[in-house]
């Protein structure tokens, strides 16, 4: 058999994509140098390519935006903590994804307080989602008792499989950590290369407020809200920070949602301490009145952190993703049915409404892309940055080494928008019937959409046509995908605190 030269007008690729716009976190490349060869599910060349393959498909970008496709490193599918209350397994959660323009799903394996070992818990979530995802999975471990022999013995085989990152709570009373065990986990992903997630908020302001407004009779959704104010997330933001600067550690900090949060983080940053954070569309577009609400309705939109008050909070955390201060942007896909006393209406009983029982969380898997693609239209951040915080620095961070670049070698996960203006594409106000999760309710209704993506493509394959049928990828098409050791910012000082054990040795070369 004869080596086949790619340059070579009779050389069949599978895919081109003409004509579009490619975006990456720095550059725009136009036509006629953009069009995209795509073979055997990867990206083959990129550059003025017409005429020199044949192709079995091509599609013609018009265009339109060419970007990486989505990865969204927040989403809670067929967790385990969150049975009994009714949400959206694999199957559903990730074709609501892809009709969104995410190919890829960070999704976590959740560690009971009772689970004396975590690899069983890993096992168990490969289960639910081989063979019922439509896109791209991987996994992070939440723990909730980080015993030592997890921390030394189990840690580093998690590395082995695959699942480079940890996250690690400091409320909600059946999931939080002490500062010494948040510590402790620290040190040992430090020196396996993990990236530890912290959801931050102080748990004792939390508890205090929630008993003085139930002794008062105030437990309306709206109180929710109340319950959980900016302070007790930026003192925790703050000492989480403390740790990882004691530590030395890399951590990011999940779904910030306050504007002195993200100037904690700005801070730290400055002063090259490795922190990284993430924030949410529900925290750029929804503030806390949307907890007001007849029927009980506000529960729809409890979510922790909560909703903030004001257009100034909402405004801090675009410049925030403007100027970098957010590496991430993730829905916390966490979906629950409003309307079942297993979902939403846990927390209404004998129509007596109580917040604390409302389970927390907003669907979002989405609307996530077309959201933030609304900030680029709206002028408030450009489209390299849409294409930095929600496909490139994701991947780079959470060790996704095949994805999220549009570059020879890389996985051919792509995204095509409408061109700005295109006459193929009507602007409209969402509606829950329109998206794929298996939601009763999407907290983003009757928003105004300027474009939404109008083909998701992963490994090479159209897995959603907006015009041509809508979903046509199949639940077996996700593949799970072992990430390699993160980092963007790494410790900067191997020699940090003598006293920091140098944990079994093992020290990972990225870091020196
Ligand atoms: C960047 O954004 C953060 C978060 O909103 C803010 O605290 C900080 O002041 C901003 N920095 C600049 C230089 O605008
Ligand atoms: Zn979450």
């Amino acid at each position: 058999m004869s080596v086949q030269s790619p340059i070579n007008a009779s050389f069949e690729v599978d895919l081109l994509i003409l004509n579009g716009t490619i975006v990456s976190p720095s550059d725009l490349i136009h036509a006629p140098a953009s069009d995209i060869a795509i073979k055997d599910g990867k990206i083959l060349c990129v550059g003025a390519l017409q005429g020199l393959f044949t192709a079995k498909r091509v599609i013609d970008a018009k265009g339109g935006y060419v970007t990486p496709g989505g990865i969204d490193s927040h989403v809670h599918l067929s967790q385990q903590n969150s049975i009994g209350a009714v949400g959206d397994k694999f199957e559903s959660g990730t074709r609501s994804a892809i009709a969104g323009g995410t190919t890829t799903v960070i999704c976590f394996a959740f560690q009971a307080k009772t689970d004396e070992s975590v690899l069983p818990v890993v096992e168990e979530y490969h289960k639910k989602a081989a063979s019922f995802s439509y896109c791209d999975y991987a996994f992070h471990m939440i723990l909730t008792n980080p015993t030592r022999s997890i921390v030394e013995q189990e840690l580093p085989i998690l590395v082995e499989q695959g699942i480079t990152s940890v996250k690690l709570y400091m409320t909600y009373d059946a999931l939080k950590l002490g500062d010494r065990q948040i510590l402790d986990v620290m040190i040992a992903a430090r020196a396996l290369g993990m990236t530890t997630m912290v959801h931050a908020e102080n748990a004792d302001m939390i508890a205090l407020i929630t008993e003085q407004l139930y002794e008062q009779g105030k437990t309306d959704p709206y109180y929710h809200a109340i319950s959980r104010p900016k302070i007790s997330e930026d003192e925790a933001t703050y000492r989480a920070i403390s740790m990882a600067e004691l530590i030395d550690a890399p951590i990011l900090l999940v779904h910030i949602s306050s504007a002195v949060a993200a100037k904690h983080i700005k801070d730290a940053q400055t002063k090259l301490l490795p922190i990284h954070a993430e924030t949410c569309p529900q925290y750029l577009y929804l503030l806390s009145e949307k907890l007001h609400g007849e029927n009980f309705e506000g529960a729809k939109h409890v979510c922790s952190p909560p909703l903030r008050d004001s257009m100034a909070d909402l405004d801090a955390l675009w410049d925030g993703i403007a100027n970098g201060t957010f590496t991430i942007l993730s829905s916390d896909h966490a979906p629950f049915v409003f309307d079942s006393p297993m979902g939403k209406k846990l927390g209404l009983k004998d129509g007596v409404s109580r917040f604390t029982a409302i389970p927390n969380g907003l669907p979002g898997i989405e609307t996530r892309m077309p959201l933030l693609y609304k900030g680029v239209q709206a002028g408030r951040i450009s489209i390299q940055k849409f294409v930095e915080v929600a496909c490139a620095n994701p991947a780079r961070l959470y060790g996704l080494s095949n994805k999220g670049s549009i570059a020879p070698g890389y996985d051919a996960d792509v995204v095509i928008w409408y061109k700005d203006n295109d006459t193929d594409f009507k602007p409209f106000a969402l509606t829950n019937e329109m998206l794929h999760h298996n939601i009763d309710y999407t907290p983003f209704e009757d928003m105004e959409f300027g474009n939404w993506p109008k083909y998701t493509i992963i490994r090479g394959n159209v897995v959603w046509a907006r015009d041509e049928g809508g979903i046509l990828g199949k639940k077996t098409d996700g593949k799970f995908i072992r990430r390699v050791k993160a980092g963007l910012r790494q410790p900067r000082n191997k020699f940090v605190n003598e006293w920091i054990p140098q944990y079994r040795g093992r020290v990972p070369s990225n870091y020196e």
